[in-house]
């Protein structure tokens, strides 16, 4: 996010067709946004803070691509990101309670993303460790390193011998012996000879979990903190394991990247990047609309209770988190929900007002389906032609058989429930299921299927004319 050379608008548009078909208009604005955050990272201290985003509030049937938009969004943006149902918190007993809660998952994804990165980049310097503790445990060094002159140290998995070595009584030439030894080894590691060689390993135990009863009204952050507090204060355990050399080191290389990280740094970074980076998707927003105005009591008042309680998150403030306080003034926020029932107007002015950019998503039409089905990166017959090449079996789609496909999903959704491009994955799944069942066992290695129209009609003509049928099947 604060790279000189971050996305223009027009290349984040560009990015997101590789994968969305339509919704230019609401392309068009996730851009806007994205790059909004780029630049207000680069205007002058003091207008940062003045630097509000404009919240998007996306409307649009189902399945048409707003979360789609929302999380390739993220993924172009390289940012935390979260995404919560709002109809969740009207559930009983969540009322009120727990809104914040998205803020703090947003803190955790950007913990551990954070924390990866940095595993990640001490991976060669961890991996040099544990070569070493490998070692120790193939040919343990017979000179222990005791610079006081005191008992060497005891050697991890030395198997057999009691005793320790003090390094200067011995005679050079076994030490010299040893460390040709453990050299010749560390090559033969190195070339992955040792790789079924079985050794005894210390491993990190996780510490007895410490079960912390939270006083009424205590909240969950500071309930966790306490935990991990305790936690610590435990002695860290931890158990000898005998692994192979191969096993040894995926253990260790996580435990070891792990101590090379400085988790405070990590945390700074974590909650600086979820305040100016983050994204918080929140989905059926329509569903706290309230289109009684709130005075019908029962759900109207728990729905306008849940706006209440996202009104102060949207609008800016502080949330504690157990990695630190989390200010939520700079997070972007995009709603979505269909307003079948409900309209946008029917939120409360306030929480209206925080989402200042309004965009309608299209209906897909059947051109569309079709172009779904074929040029997204990850469209769907892609994953289809990847799932049978892994069995070697060549899958190919005609055109016609994949226009048949997008009318047959179209006329599903007009007949019996619109659920957007979702229909395409059951009815794709419907055609295709008996040639998956039937790979390897019916059709072998190196055949080629070829998804004609006539397939395509034989298969789901039927059903489809069938409306009862069509409900359940498809
Ligand atoms: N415009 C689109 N282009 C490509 N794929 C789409 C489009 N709209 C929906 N999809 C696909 O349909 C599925 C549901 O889309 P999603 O974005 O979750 O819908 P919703 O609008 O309900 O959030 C996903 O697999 C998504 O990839
Ligand atoms: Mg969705």
């Amino acid at each position: 996010m604060l790279q000189e050379n971050f996305l223009t608008p027009a290349q984040i548009v560009a990015e997101l067709d590789k994968y969305i078909i339509g919704q230019h208009e609401a392309k068009r604005h996730v851009a806007i946004a994205l790059r909004n955050r780029w630049r207000r990272l680069h205007a002058p201290a003091d207008m940062q803070a003045e630097i509000v985003p404009n919240n998007i509030l996306m409307i649009g049937a189902t399945g048409v691509g707003k979360t789609e938009i929302a999380r390739r969004l993220a993924h172009l943006a390289d940012a935390p990101f979260v995404k919560v149902e709002a109809s969740k918190f009207t559930e009983v007993g969540y009322v009120g309670r727990d809104v914040e809660s998205m803020v703090r998952d947003l803190a955790e994804q950007s913990v551990n993303r954070v924390r990866q990165r940095r595993q990640e980049e001490v991976k060669a310097q961890a991996a040099q460790a544990v070569e070493d503790l490998i070692l120790d445990a193939l040919i343990p060094p017979l000179r222990a390193p005791s610079k006081d002159g005191g008992a060497g140290r005891v050697n991890v998995g030395f198997s057999g011998s009691s005793e320790n070595i003090v390094g200067d009584a011995l005679p050079t030439s076994d030490q010299e012996l040893n460390e040709r030894t453990r050299e010749r080894f560390r090559q033969k590691i190195r070339d992955g000879e040792m790789e079924d060689r079985h050794i005894e390993i210390q491993v990190a135990q996780a510490g007895p979990s410490v079960g912390v009863m939270g006083a009424p009204g205590m909240d969950e952050a500071a309930l966790s903190g306490l935990q991990e507090m305790l936690g610590n204060m435990l002695p860290k355990k931890s158990r000898k394991r005998k692994v192979t050399v191969a096993e040894a080191r995926k253990i260790l290389l996580d435990e070891e990247a792990a101590k090379l990280v400085d988790m405070d740094e990590v945390k700074d970074e974590a909650i600086r990047q979820a305040e100016n980076a983050g994204i918080i998707f929140i989905d059926e927003i329509d569903k706290v609309a309230t289109s009684g105005g709130g005075k019908n009591g029962g759900p109207d008042v728990s729905r306008q209770g849940v706006q209440r309680d996202l009104l102060p998150i949207v609008e800016g403030s502080a949330v504690s988190t157990k990695y630190g306080i989390v200010n939520t003034d700079h997070i972007l926020f995009i709603a979505a929900g269909a307003f079948h029932v409900s309209k946008p107007s029917d939120l409360i002015p306030e929480l209206q007002g925080r989402f200042p950019i309004r965009v309608e998503l299209q209906s897909l039409t059947k051109d569309d389906f079709y172009r779904i089905l074929k040029d997204p990166k990850n469209a769907l017959t892609k994953q289809y032609e990847a799932l049978l090449q892994a069995e070697e079996v060549e899958l190919t789609f005609d055109d016609a058989a994949l226009e048949r496909v997008a009318q047959i999903a179209f006329e599903v959704n007009a007949e019996v429930e619109n659920i957007g491009a979702r229909r395409l994955h059951t009815v794709m799944s419907r055609l295709l299921n008996d040639l998956l069942f039937d790979v390897p066992d019916k059709i072998g290695p190196q055949a080629r299927i070829q998804i004609t129209a006539e397939l395509v009609e034989e298969r789901l003509a039927s059903m489809v004319k069938n409306r009862d049928l069509s409900q359940y099947i498809l």
